[in-house]
C-alpha cells in the first residue's frame, strides 16, 4: 500500500495545489493529511475547502484545534518577544478571516487515526497518525529525540515491531527506526523549516519488504504566496520567511 503523508500546510494554496497534483500523478491508494491546516499564510478557508472537496482525512494539529475552539493561543513555540509577537498576529488573523464552515470542518478532525495497511482483517502493520506526539498536538518530535523518548512514544501508542507512527509539527523531515517500529516525521507542504522552500511530503510504502518513506520537494509557486502575505494585513516577515524555508526567523 503505498500512502501520500501531508502535514502543516499552514494555509498555503499554491503549496497544497502543486503537492495534491505531484501525488495525483503518482496514484498512491490514499491521502491523509496530519494537521495544521491553516495559519501564517492567507487561505486559510480556500486549503480547508480543498482538502474537504478532495475528502482527504486527517488529524488536529495544534493550529485547527486552537482556532476551531477559540483558545487563547495557537500552542505555537517561540524564542523572543518579536516570535511571540508575530505568532499572536497570525492567530489572531487566522481567527478573524476562517469562515463558520470552515471552523466546523477544523472541529471535527480527530486527535488521531490508525490505519491498518492490510485492512484489518488480517494481522500487520498499523499506521498511526499524530500532529505532535500520542498525548499532545504541541510536542516537537525532533530528530534528535533520544532512542528512549521514542521507545516511550510508540509505546503509547500501541506500536509493535513493524508498525509506523507519523506525525509533522516540527516543519523538518525525519525518518528512523527504533525497536522496529518506524518514526516518520513527514516535514511542512506550506511552510518548511529545513532550509529548502519547496513544498514537502512523504510517499509511504508499506508491503511485503517492509517501509519504505520517500521524502518528495515539489516547486511552487512562491511568488504567489509571498504576494498574496505582503498584500495582506499578516506580518509581512511571513513572505521572506518562506522563501528562506524556515531560517529568516531563528523559530516562528
Ligand atoms: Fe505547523
Amino acid at each position: 500500500m503505498k500512502y501520500a503523508l501531508i502535514s502543516d500546510i499552514h494555509a498555503n494554496l499554491p503549496a497544497l495545489d502543486s503537492v495534491l497534483a505531484d501525488i495525483a500523478k503518482r496514484g498512491p491508494d490514499a491521502t491523509y493529511h496530519l494537521g495544521d491546516l491553516v495559519g501564517y499564510a492567507p487561505w486559510a478557508n480556500e486549503v480547508v475547502a480543498r482538502i474537504v472537496e478532495q475528502g482527504i482525512p486527517g488529524v488536529a494539529g495544534n493550529y485547527d484545534s486552537t482556532v476551531a475552539t477559540d483558545y487563547k493561543h495557537c500552542g505555537c513555540r517561540y524564542e523572543d518577544a518579536r516570535q511571540e509577537e508575530l505568532s499572536h498576529l497570525s492567530y489572531e488573523w487566522t481567527r478573524a478571516h476562517v469562515s463558520a464552515d470552515t471552523k466546523r470542518a477544523l472541529a471535527a478532525l480527530p486527535f488521531r487515526i490508525d490505519v491498518r495497511a492490510l485492512g484489518g482483517h488480517l494481522s500487520g502493520p498499523t499506521l498511526t497518525l499524530l500532529h505532535g506526539n500520542q498525548t499532545l498536538n504541541t510536542v516537537y518530535v525532533t530528530e534528535d529525540r533520544s532512542d528512549d523518548f521514542l521507545t516511550k512514544m510508540g509505546q503509547g501508542v500501541g506500536a509493535h515491531d513493524g508498525d509506523v507512527v507519523a506525525f509533522g509539527h516540527t516543519h523538518k523531515p525525519w525518518h528512523r527506526v527504533v525497536n522496529g517500529v518506524h518514526f516518520v516525521n513527514t516535514g511542512s507542504v506550506g511552510r518548511p523549516k529545513d532550509g529548502d522552500w519547496r513544498a514537502g511530503y512523504v510517499m509511504l510504502s508499506i508491503g511485503a519488504k517492509g517501509i519504505d518513506a520517500e521524502f518528495v520537494r515539489v516547486e511552487y509557486d512562491i511568488d504567489r504566496a509571498a504576494t498574496a502575505i505582503l498584500d495582506s494585513t499578516l506580518p509581512h516577515e511571513f513572505a521572506a520567511y518562506l522563501r528562506s524555508g524556515g531560517t529568516s526567523l531563528v523559530a516562528a
